[in-house]
């Protein structure tokens, strides 16, 4: 989950990296109040999840708080790179002599983590990194002893800080490490790291990214899901605890096991070849437990979906037996009533199948479909979708 800059300025302020005032405001007076509270000259920044807002026009100096109220007025409702400005952050206005960067992140195919710092920050690092990577000092962090005080004033000195400036820098660097590793994420990023015209140093920009494989360990973090971004359906799922990932097709697909809906979603692809060329509508994994109400879940999140026009049951009994899944989608099917509206294939194998088969067949749902084999199924979800 990458979060916006204000809620990495949170996080930052939280962990004791320097930073400097910021409000955040949904309208222009809400902006006024806040420049009229920080004081003197502020920024208005466009929170967006989306990089390069400075050149979008999406940041902007104001002197004065009416100056604030206009240039929030533009920033809001905005379209940066296809991402709507619904907030702006009102961030004290710093005196800036010099601009620096720091990353760290993870590196998944060094298997580790990867530190990135260079004394010329600002707007273009990326630019920076192609044209000339040798300034860009690239340090790997080895996740067992992470950046402690030797490897921050490694970084410090690869990036080639003047002498005076790096026990500031390496503090800093050592308070974002703290937040990365604290609040398990997977990104930290300052663009840019600035130095003051005192000297002092602050992380005027921040990105963060949060791994939310760790949200269990964090109660604090699903506040700072952005609820308005979610996709619906997503959020639904999310509410049962089903693993549901929204895609573009007609074939709507319930699976157990994360390996057989994978595999369903390509056979399923392959089958929409020779009819039309539909596609799967998403993954959903049901997981080990195929009970009526997962089912009818499961079902009730995928029929949502406007664009989907047939649905694949494709399960393997396993510890759950063929016989429990037929009775869950029986019963599923109850639970929904009108509101199972599409025509359902079922293909069950393993465990127990010809138990699970007579089920389905004896409750002969105008609705369903038996297939024996996942081919034919798939088959037979993609020419239903198109229509035939
Ligand atoms: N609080 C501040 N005070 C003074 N100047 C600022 C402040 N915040 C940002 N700036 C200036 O604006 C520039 C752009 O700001 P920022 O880095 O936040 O946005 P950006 O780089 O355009 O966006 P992104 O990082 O999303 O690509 C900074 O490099 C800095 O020069
Ligand atoms: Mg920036």
């Amino acid at each position: 989950m990458d979060l916006f800059e204000y809620q990495a300025r949170d996080l930052f302020e939280a962990h004791g990296v320097p930073v400097l005032a910021g409000i955040v405001a949904h309208t222009p007076e809400e902006a006024r109040a806040a420049a009229e509270t920080i004081g003197g000259v502020v920024v208005v920044k466009a929170q967006v999840k989306v990089g390069g807002r400075g050149k979008a026009g999406g940041v902007k100096v104001a002197k004065t708080p009416d100056e604030a109220f206009s240039y929030a007025s533009d920033i809001l409702g905005m379209d940066i790179k296809g991402h709507t400005v619904h907030t702006v952050m009102i961030a004290q206005g710093a005196d800036i002599a010099e601009e620096y960067y720091f990353s760290v992140l993870l590196d998944r195919s060094n298997r580790n983590y990867l530190a990135m710092c260079s004394v010329e920050g600002g707007m273009e690092i990326e630019q920076l990194a192609v044209e000339r990577p040798e300034a860009l000092a690239r340090i790997s962090v080895d996740p067992g002893t992470g950046i402690d005080q030797a490897k921050a004033e490694e970084i410090v000195d690869a990036a080639g800080f003047a002498p005076e400036l790096r026990d500031g820098v390496v503090n800093t660097i050592l308070k974002l490490w703290d937040v990365f590793v604290k609040e398990d994420a997977t990104l930290v990023e300052v663009n840019p790291l600035v130095k003051t015209g005192s000297g002092d140093i602050l992380a005027l920009d921040g990105k963060v990214t949060i791994d939310e494989n760790a949200g269990f360990r964090h109660a604090d973090h699903a506040a700072l899901e952005d609820k308005d971004a979610a996709d619906p359906l997503e959020a639904k799922a999310k509410e049962h605890d089903l693993n549901y990932v929204k895609l573009d097709g007609e074939v709507g697909i319930i699976g157990n096991g994360a390996g057989l809906v994978m595999s369903t979603l390509d056979v399923v692809a392959y089958a929409g070849e020779a009819h039309g060329n539909v596609k799967p509508a998403n993954f959903l994994d049901i997981g080990g437990g195929a009970s009526a109400e997962i089912m009818a879940a499961g079902l009730d999140v995928i029929l949502g979906d406007s664009q989907v026009k047939s649905v694949f049951v494709n399960v393997f009994g396993g510890i759950t037996a063929c016989d429990a899944v037929a009775n869950g989608i029986v019963k599923a099917l109850e639970i929904l009533g009108d509101e199972a509206n599409k025509p359902l294939v079922v293909r069950l194998d393993g465990n127990n199948v010809e138990e699970g088969r007579r089920i389905l067949a004896e409750a002969n749902h105008p609705l369903v479909t038996i297939a024996d084999t996942m081919d034919e199924g798939a088959d037979k979800a993609a020419a239903l979708a198109y229509g035939k």
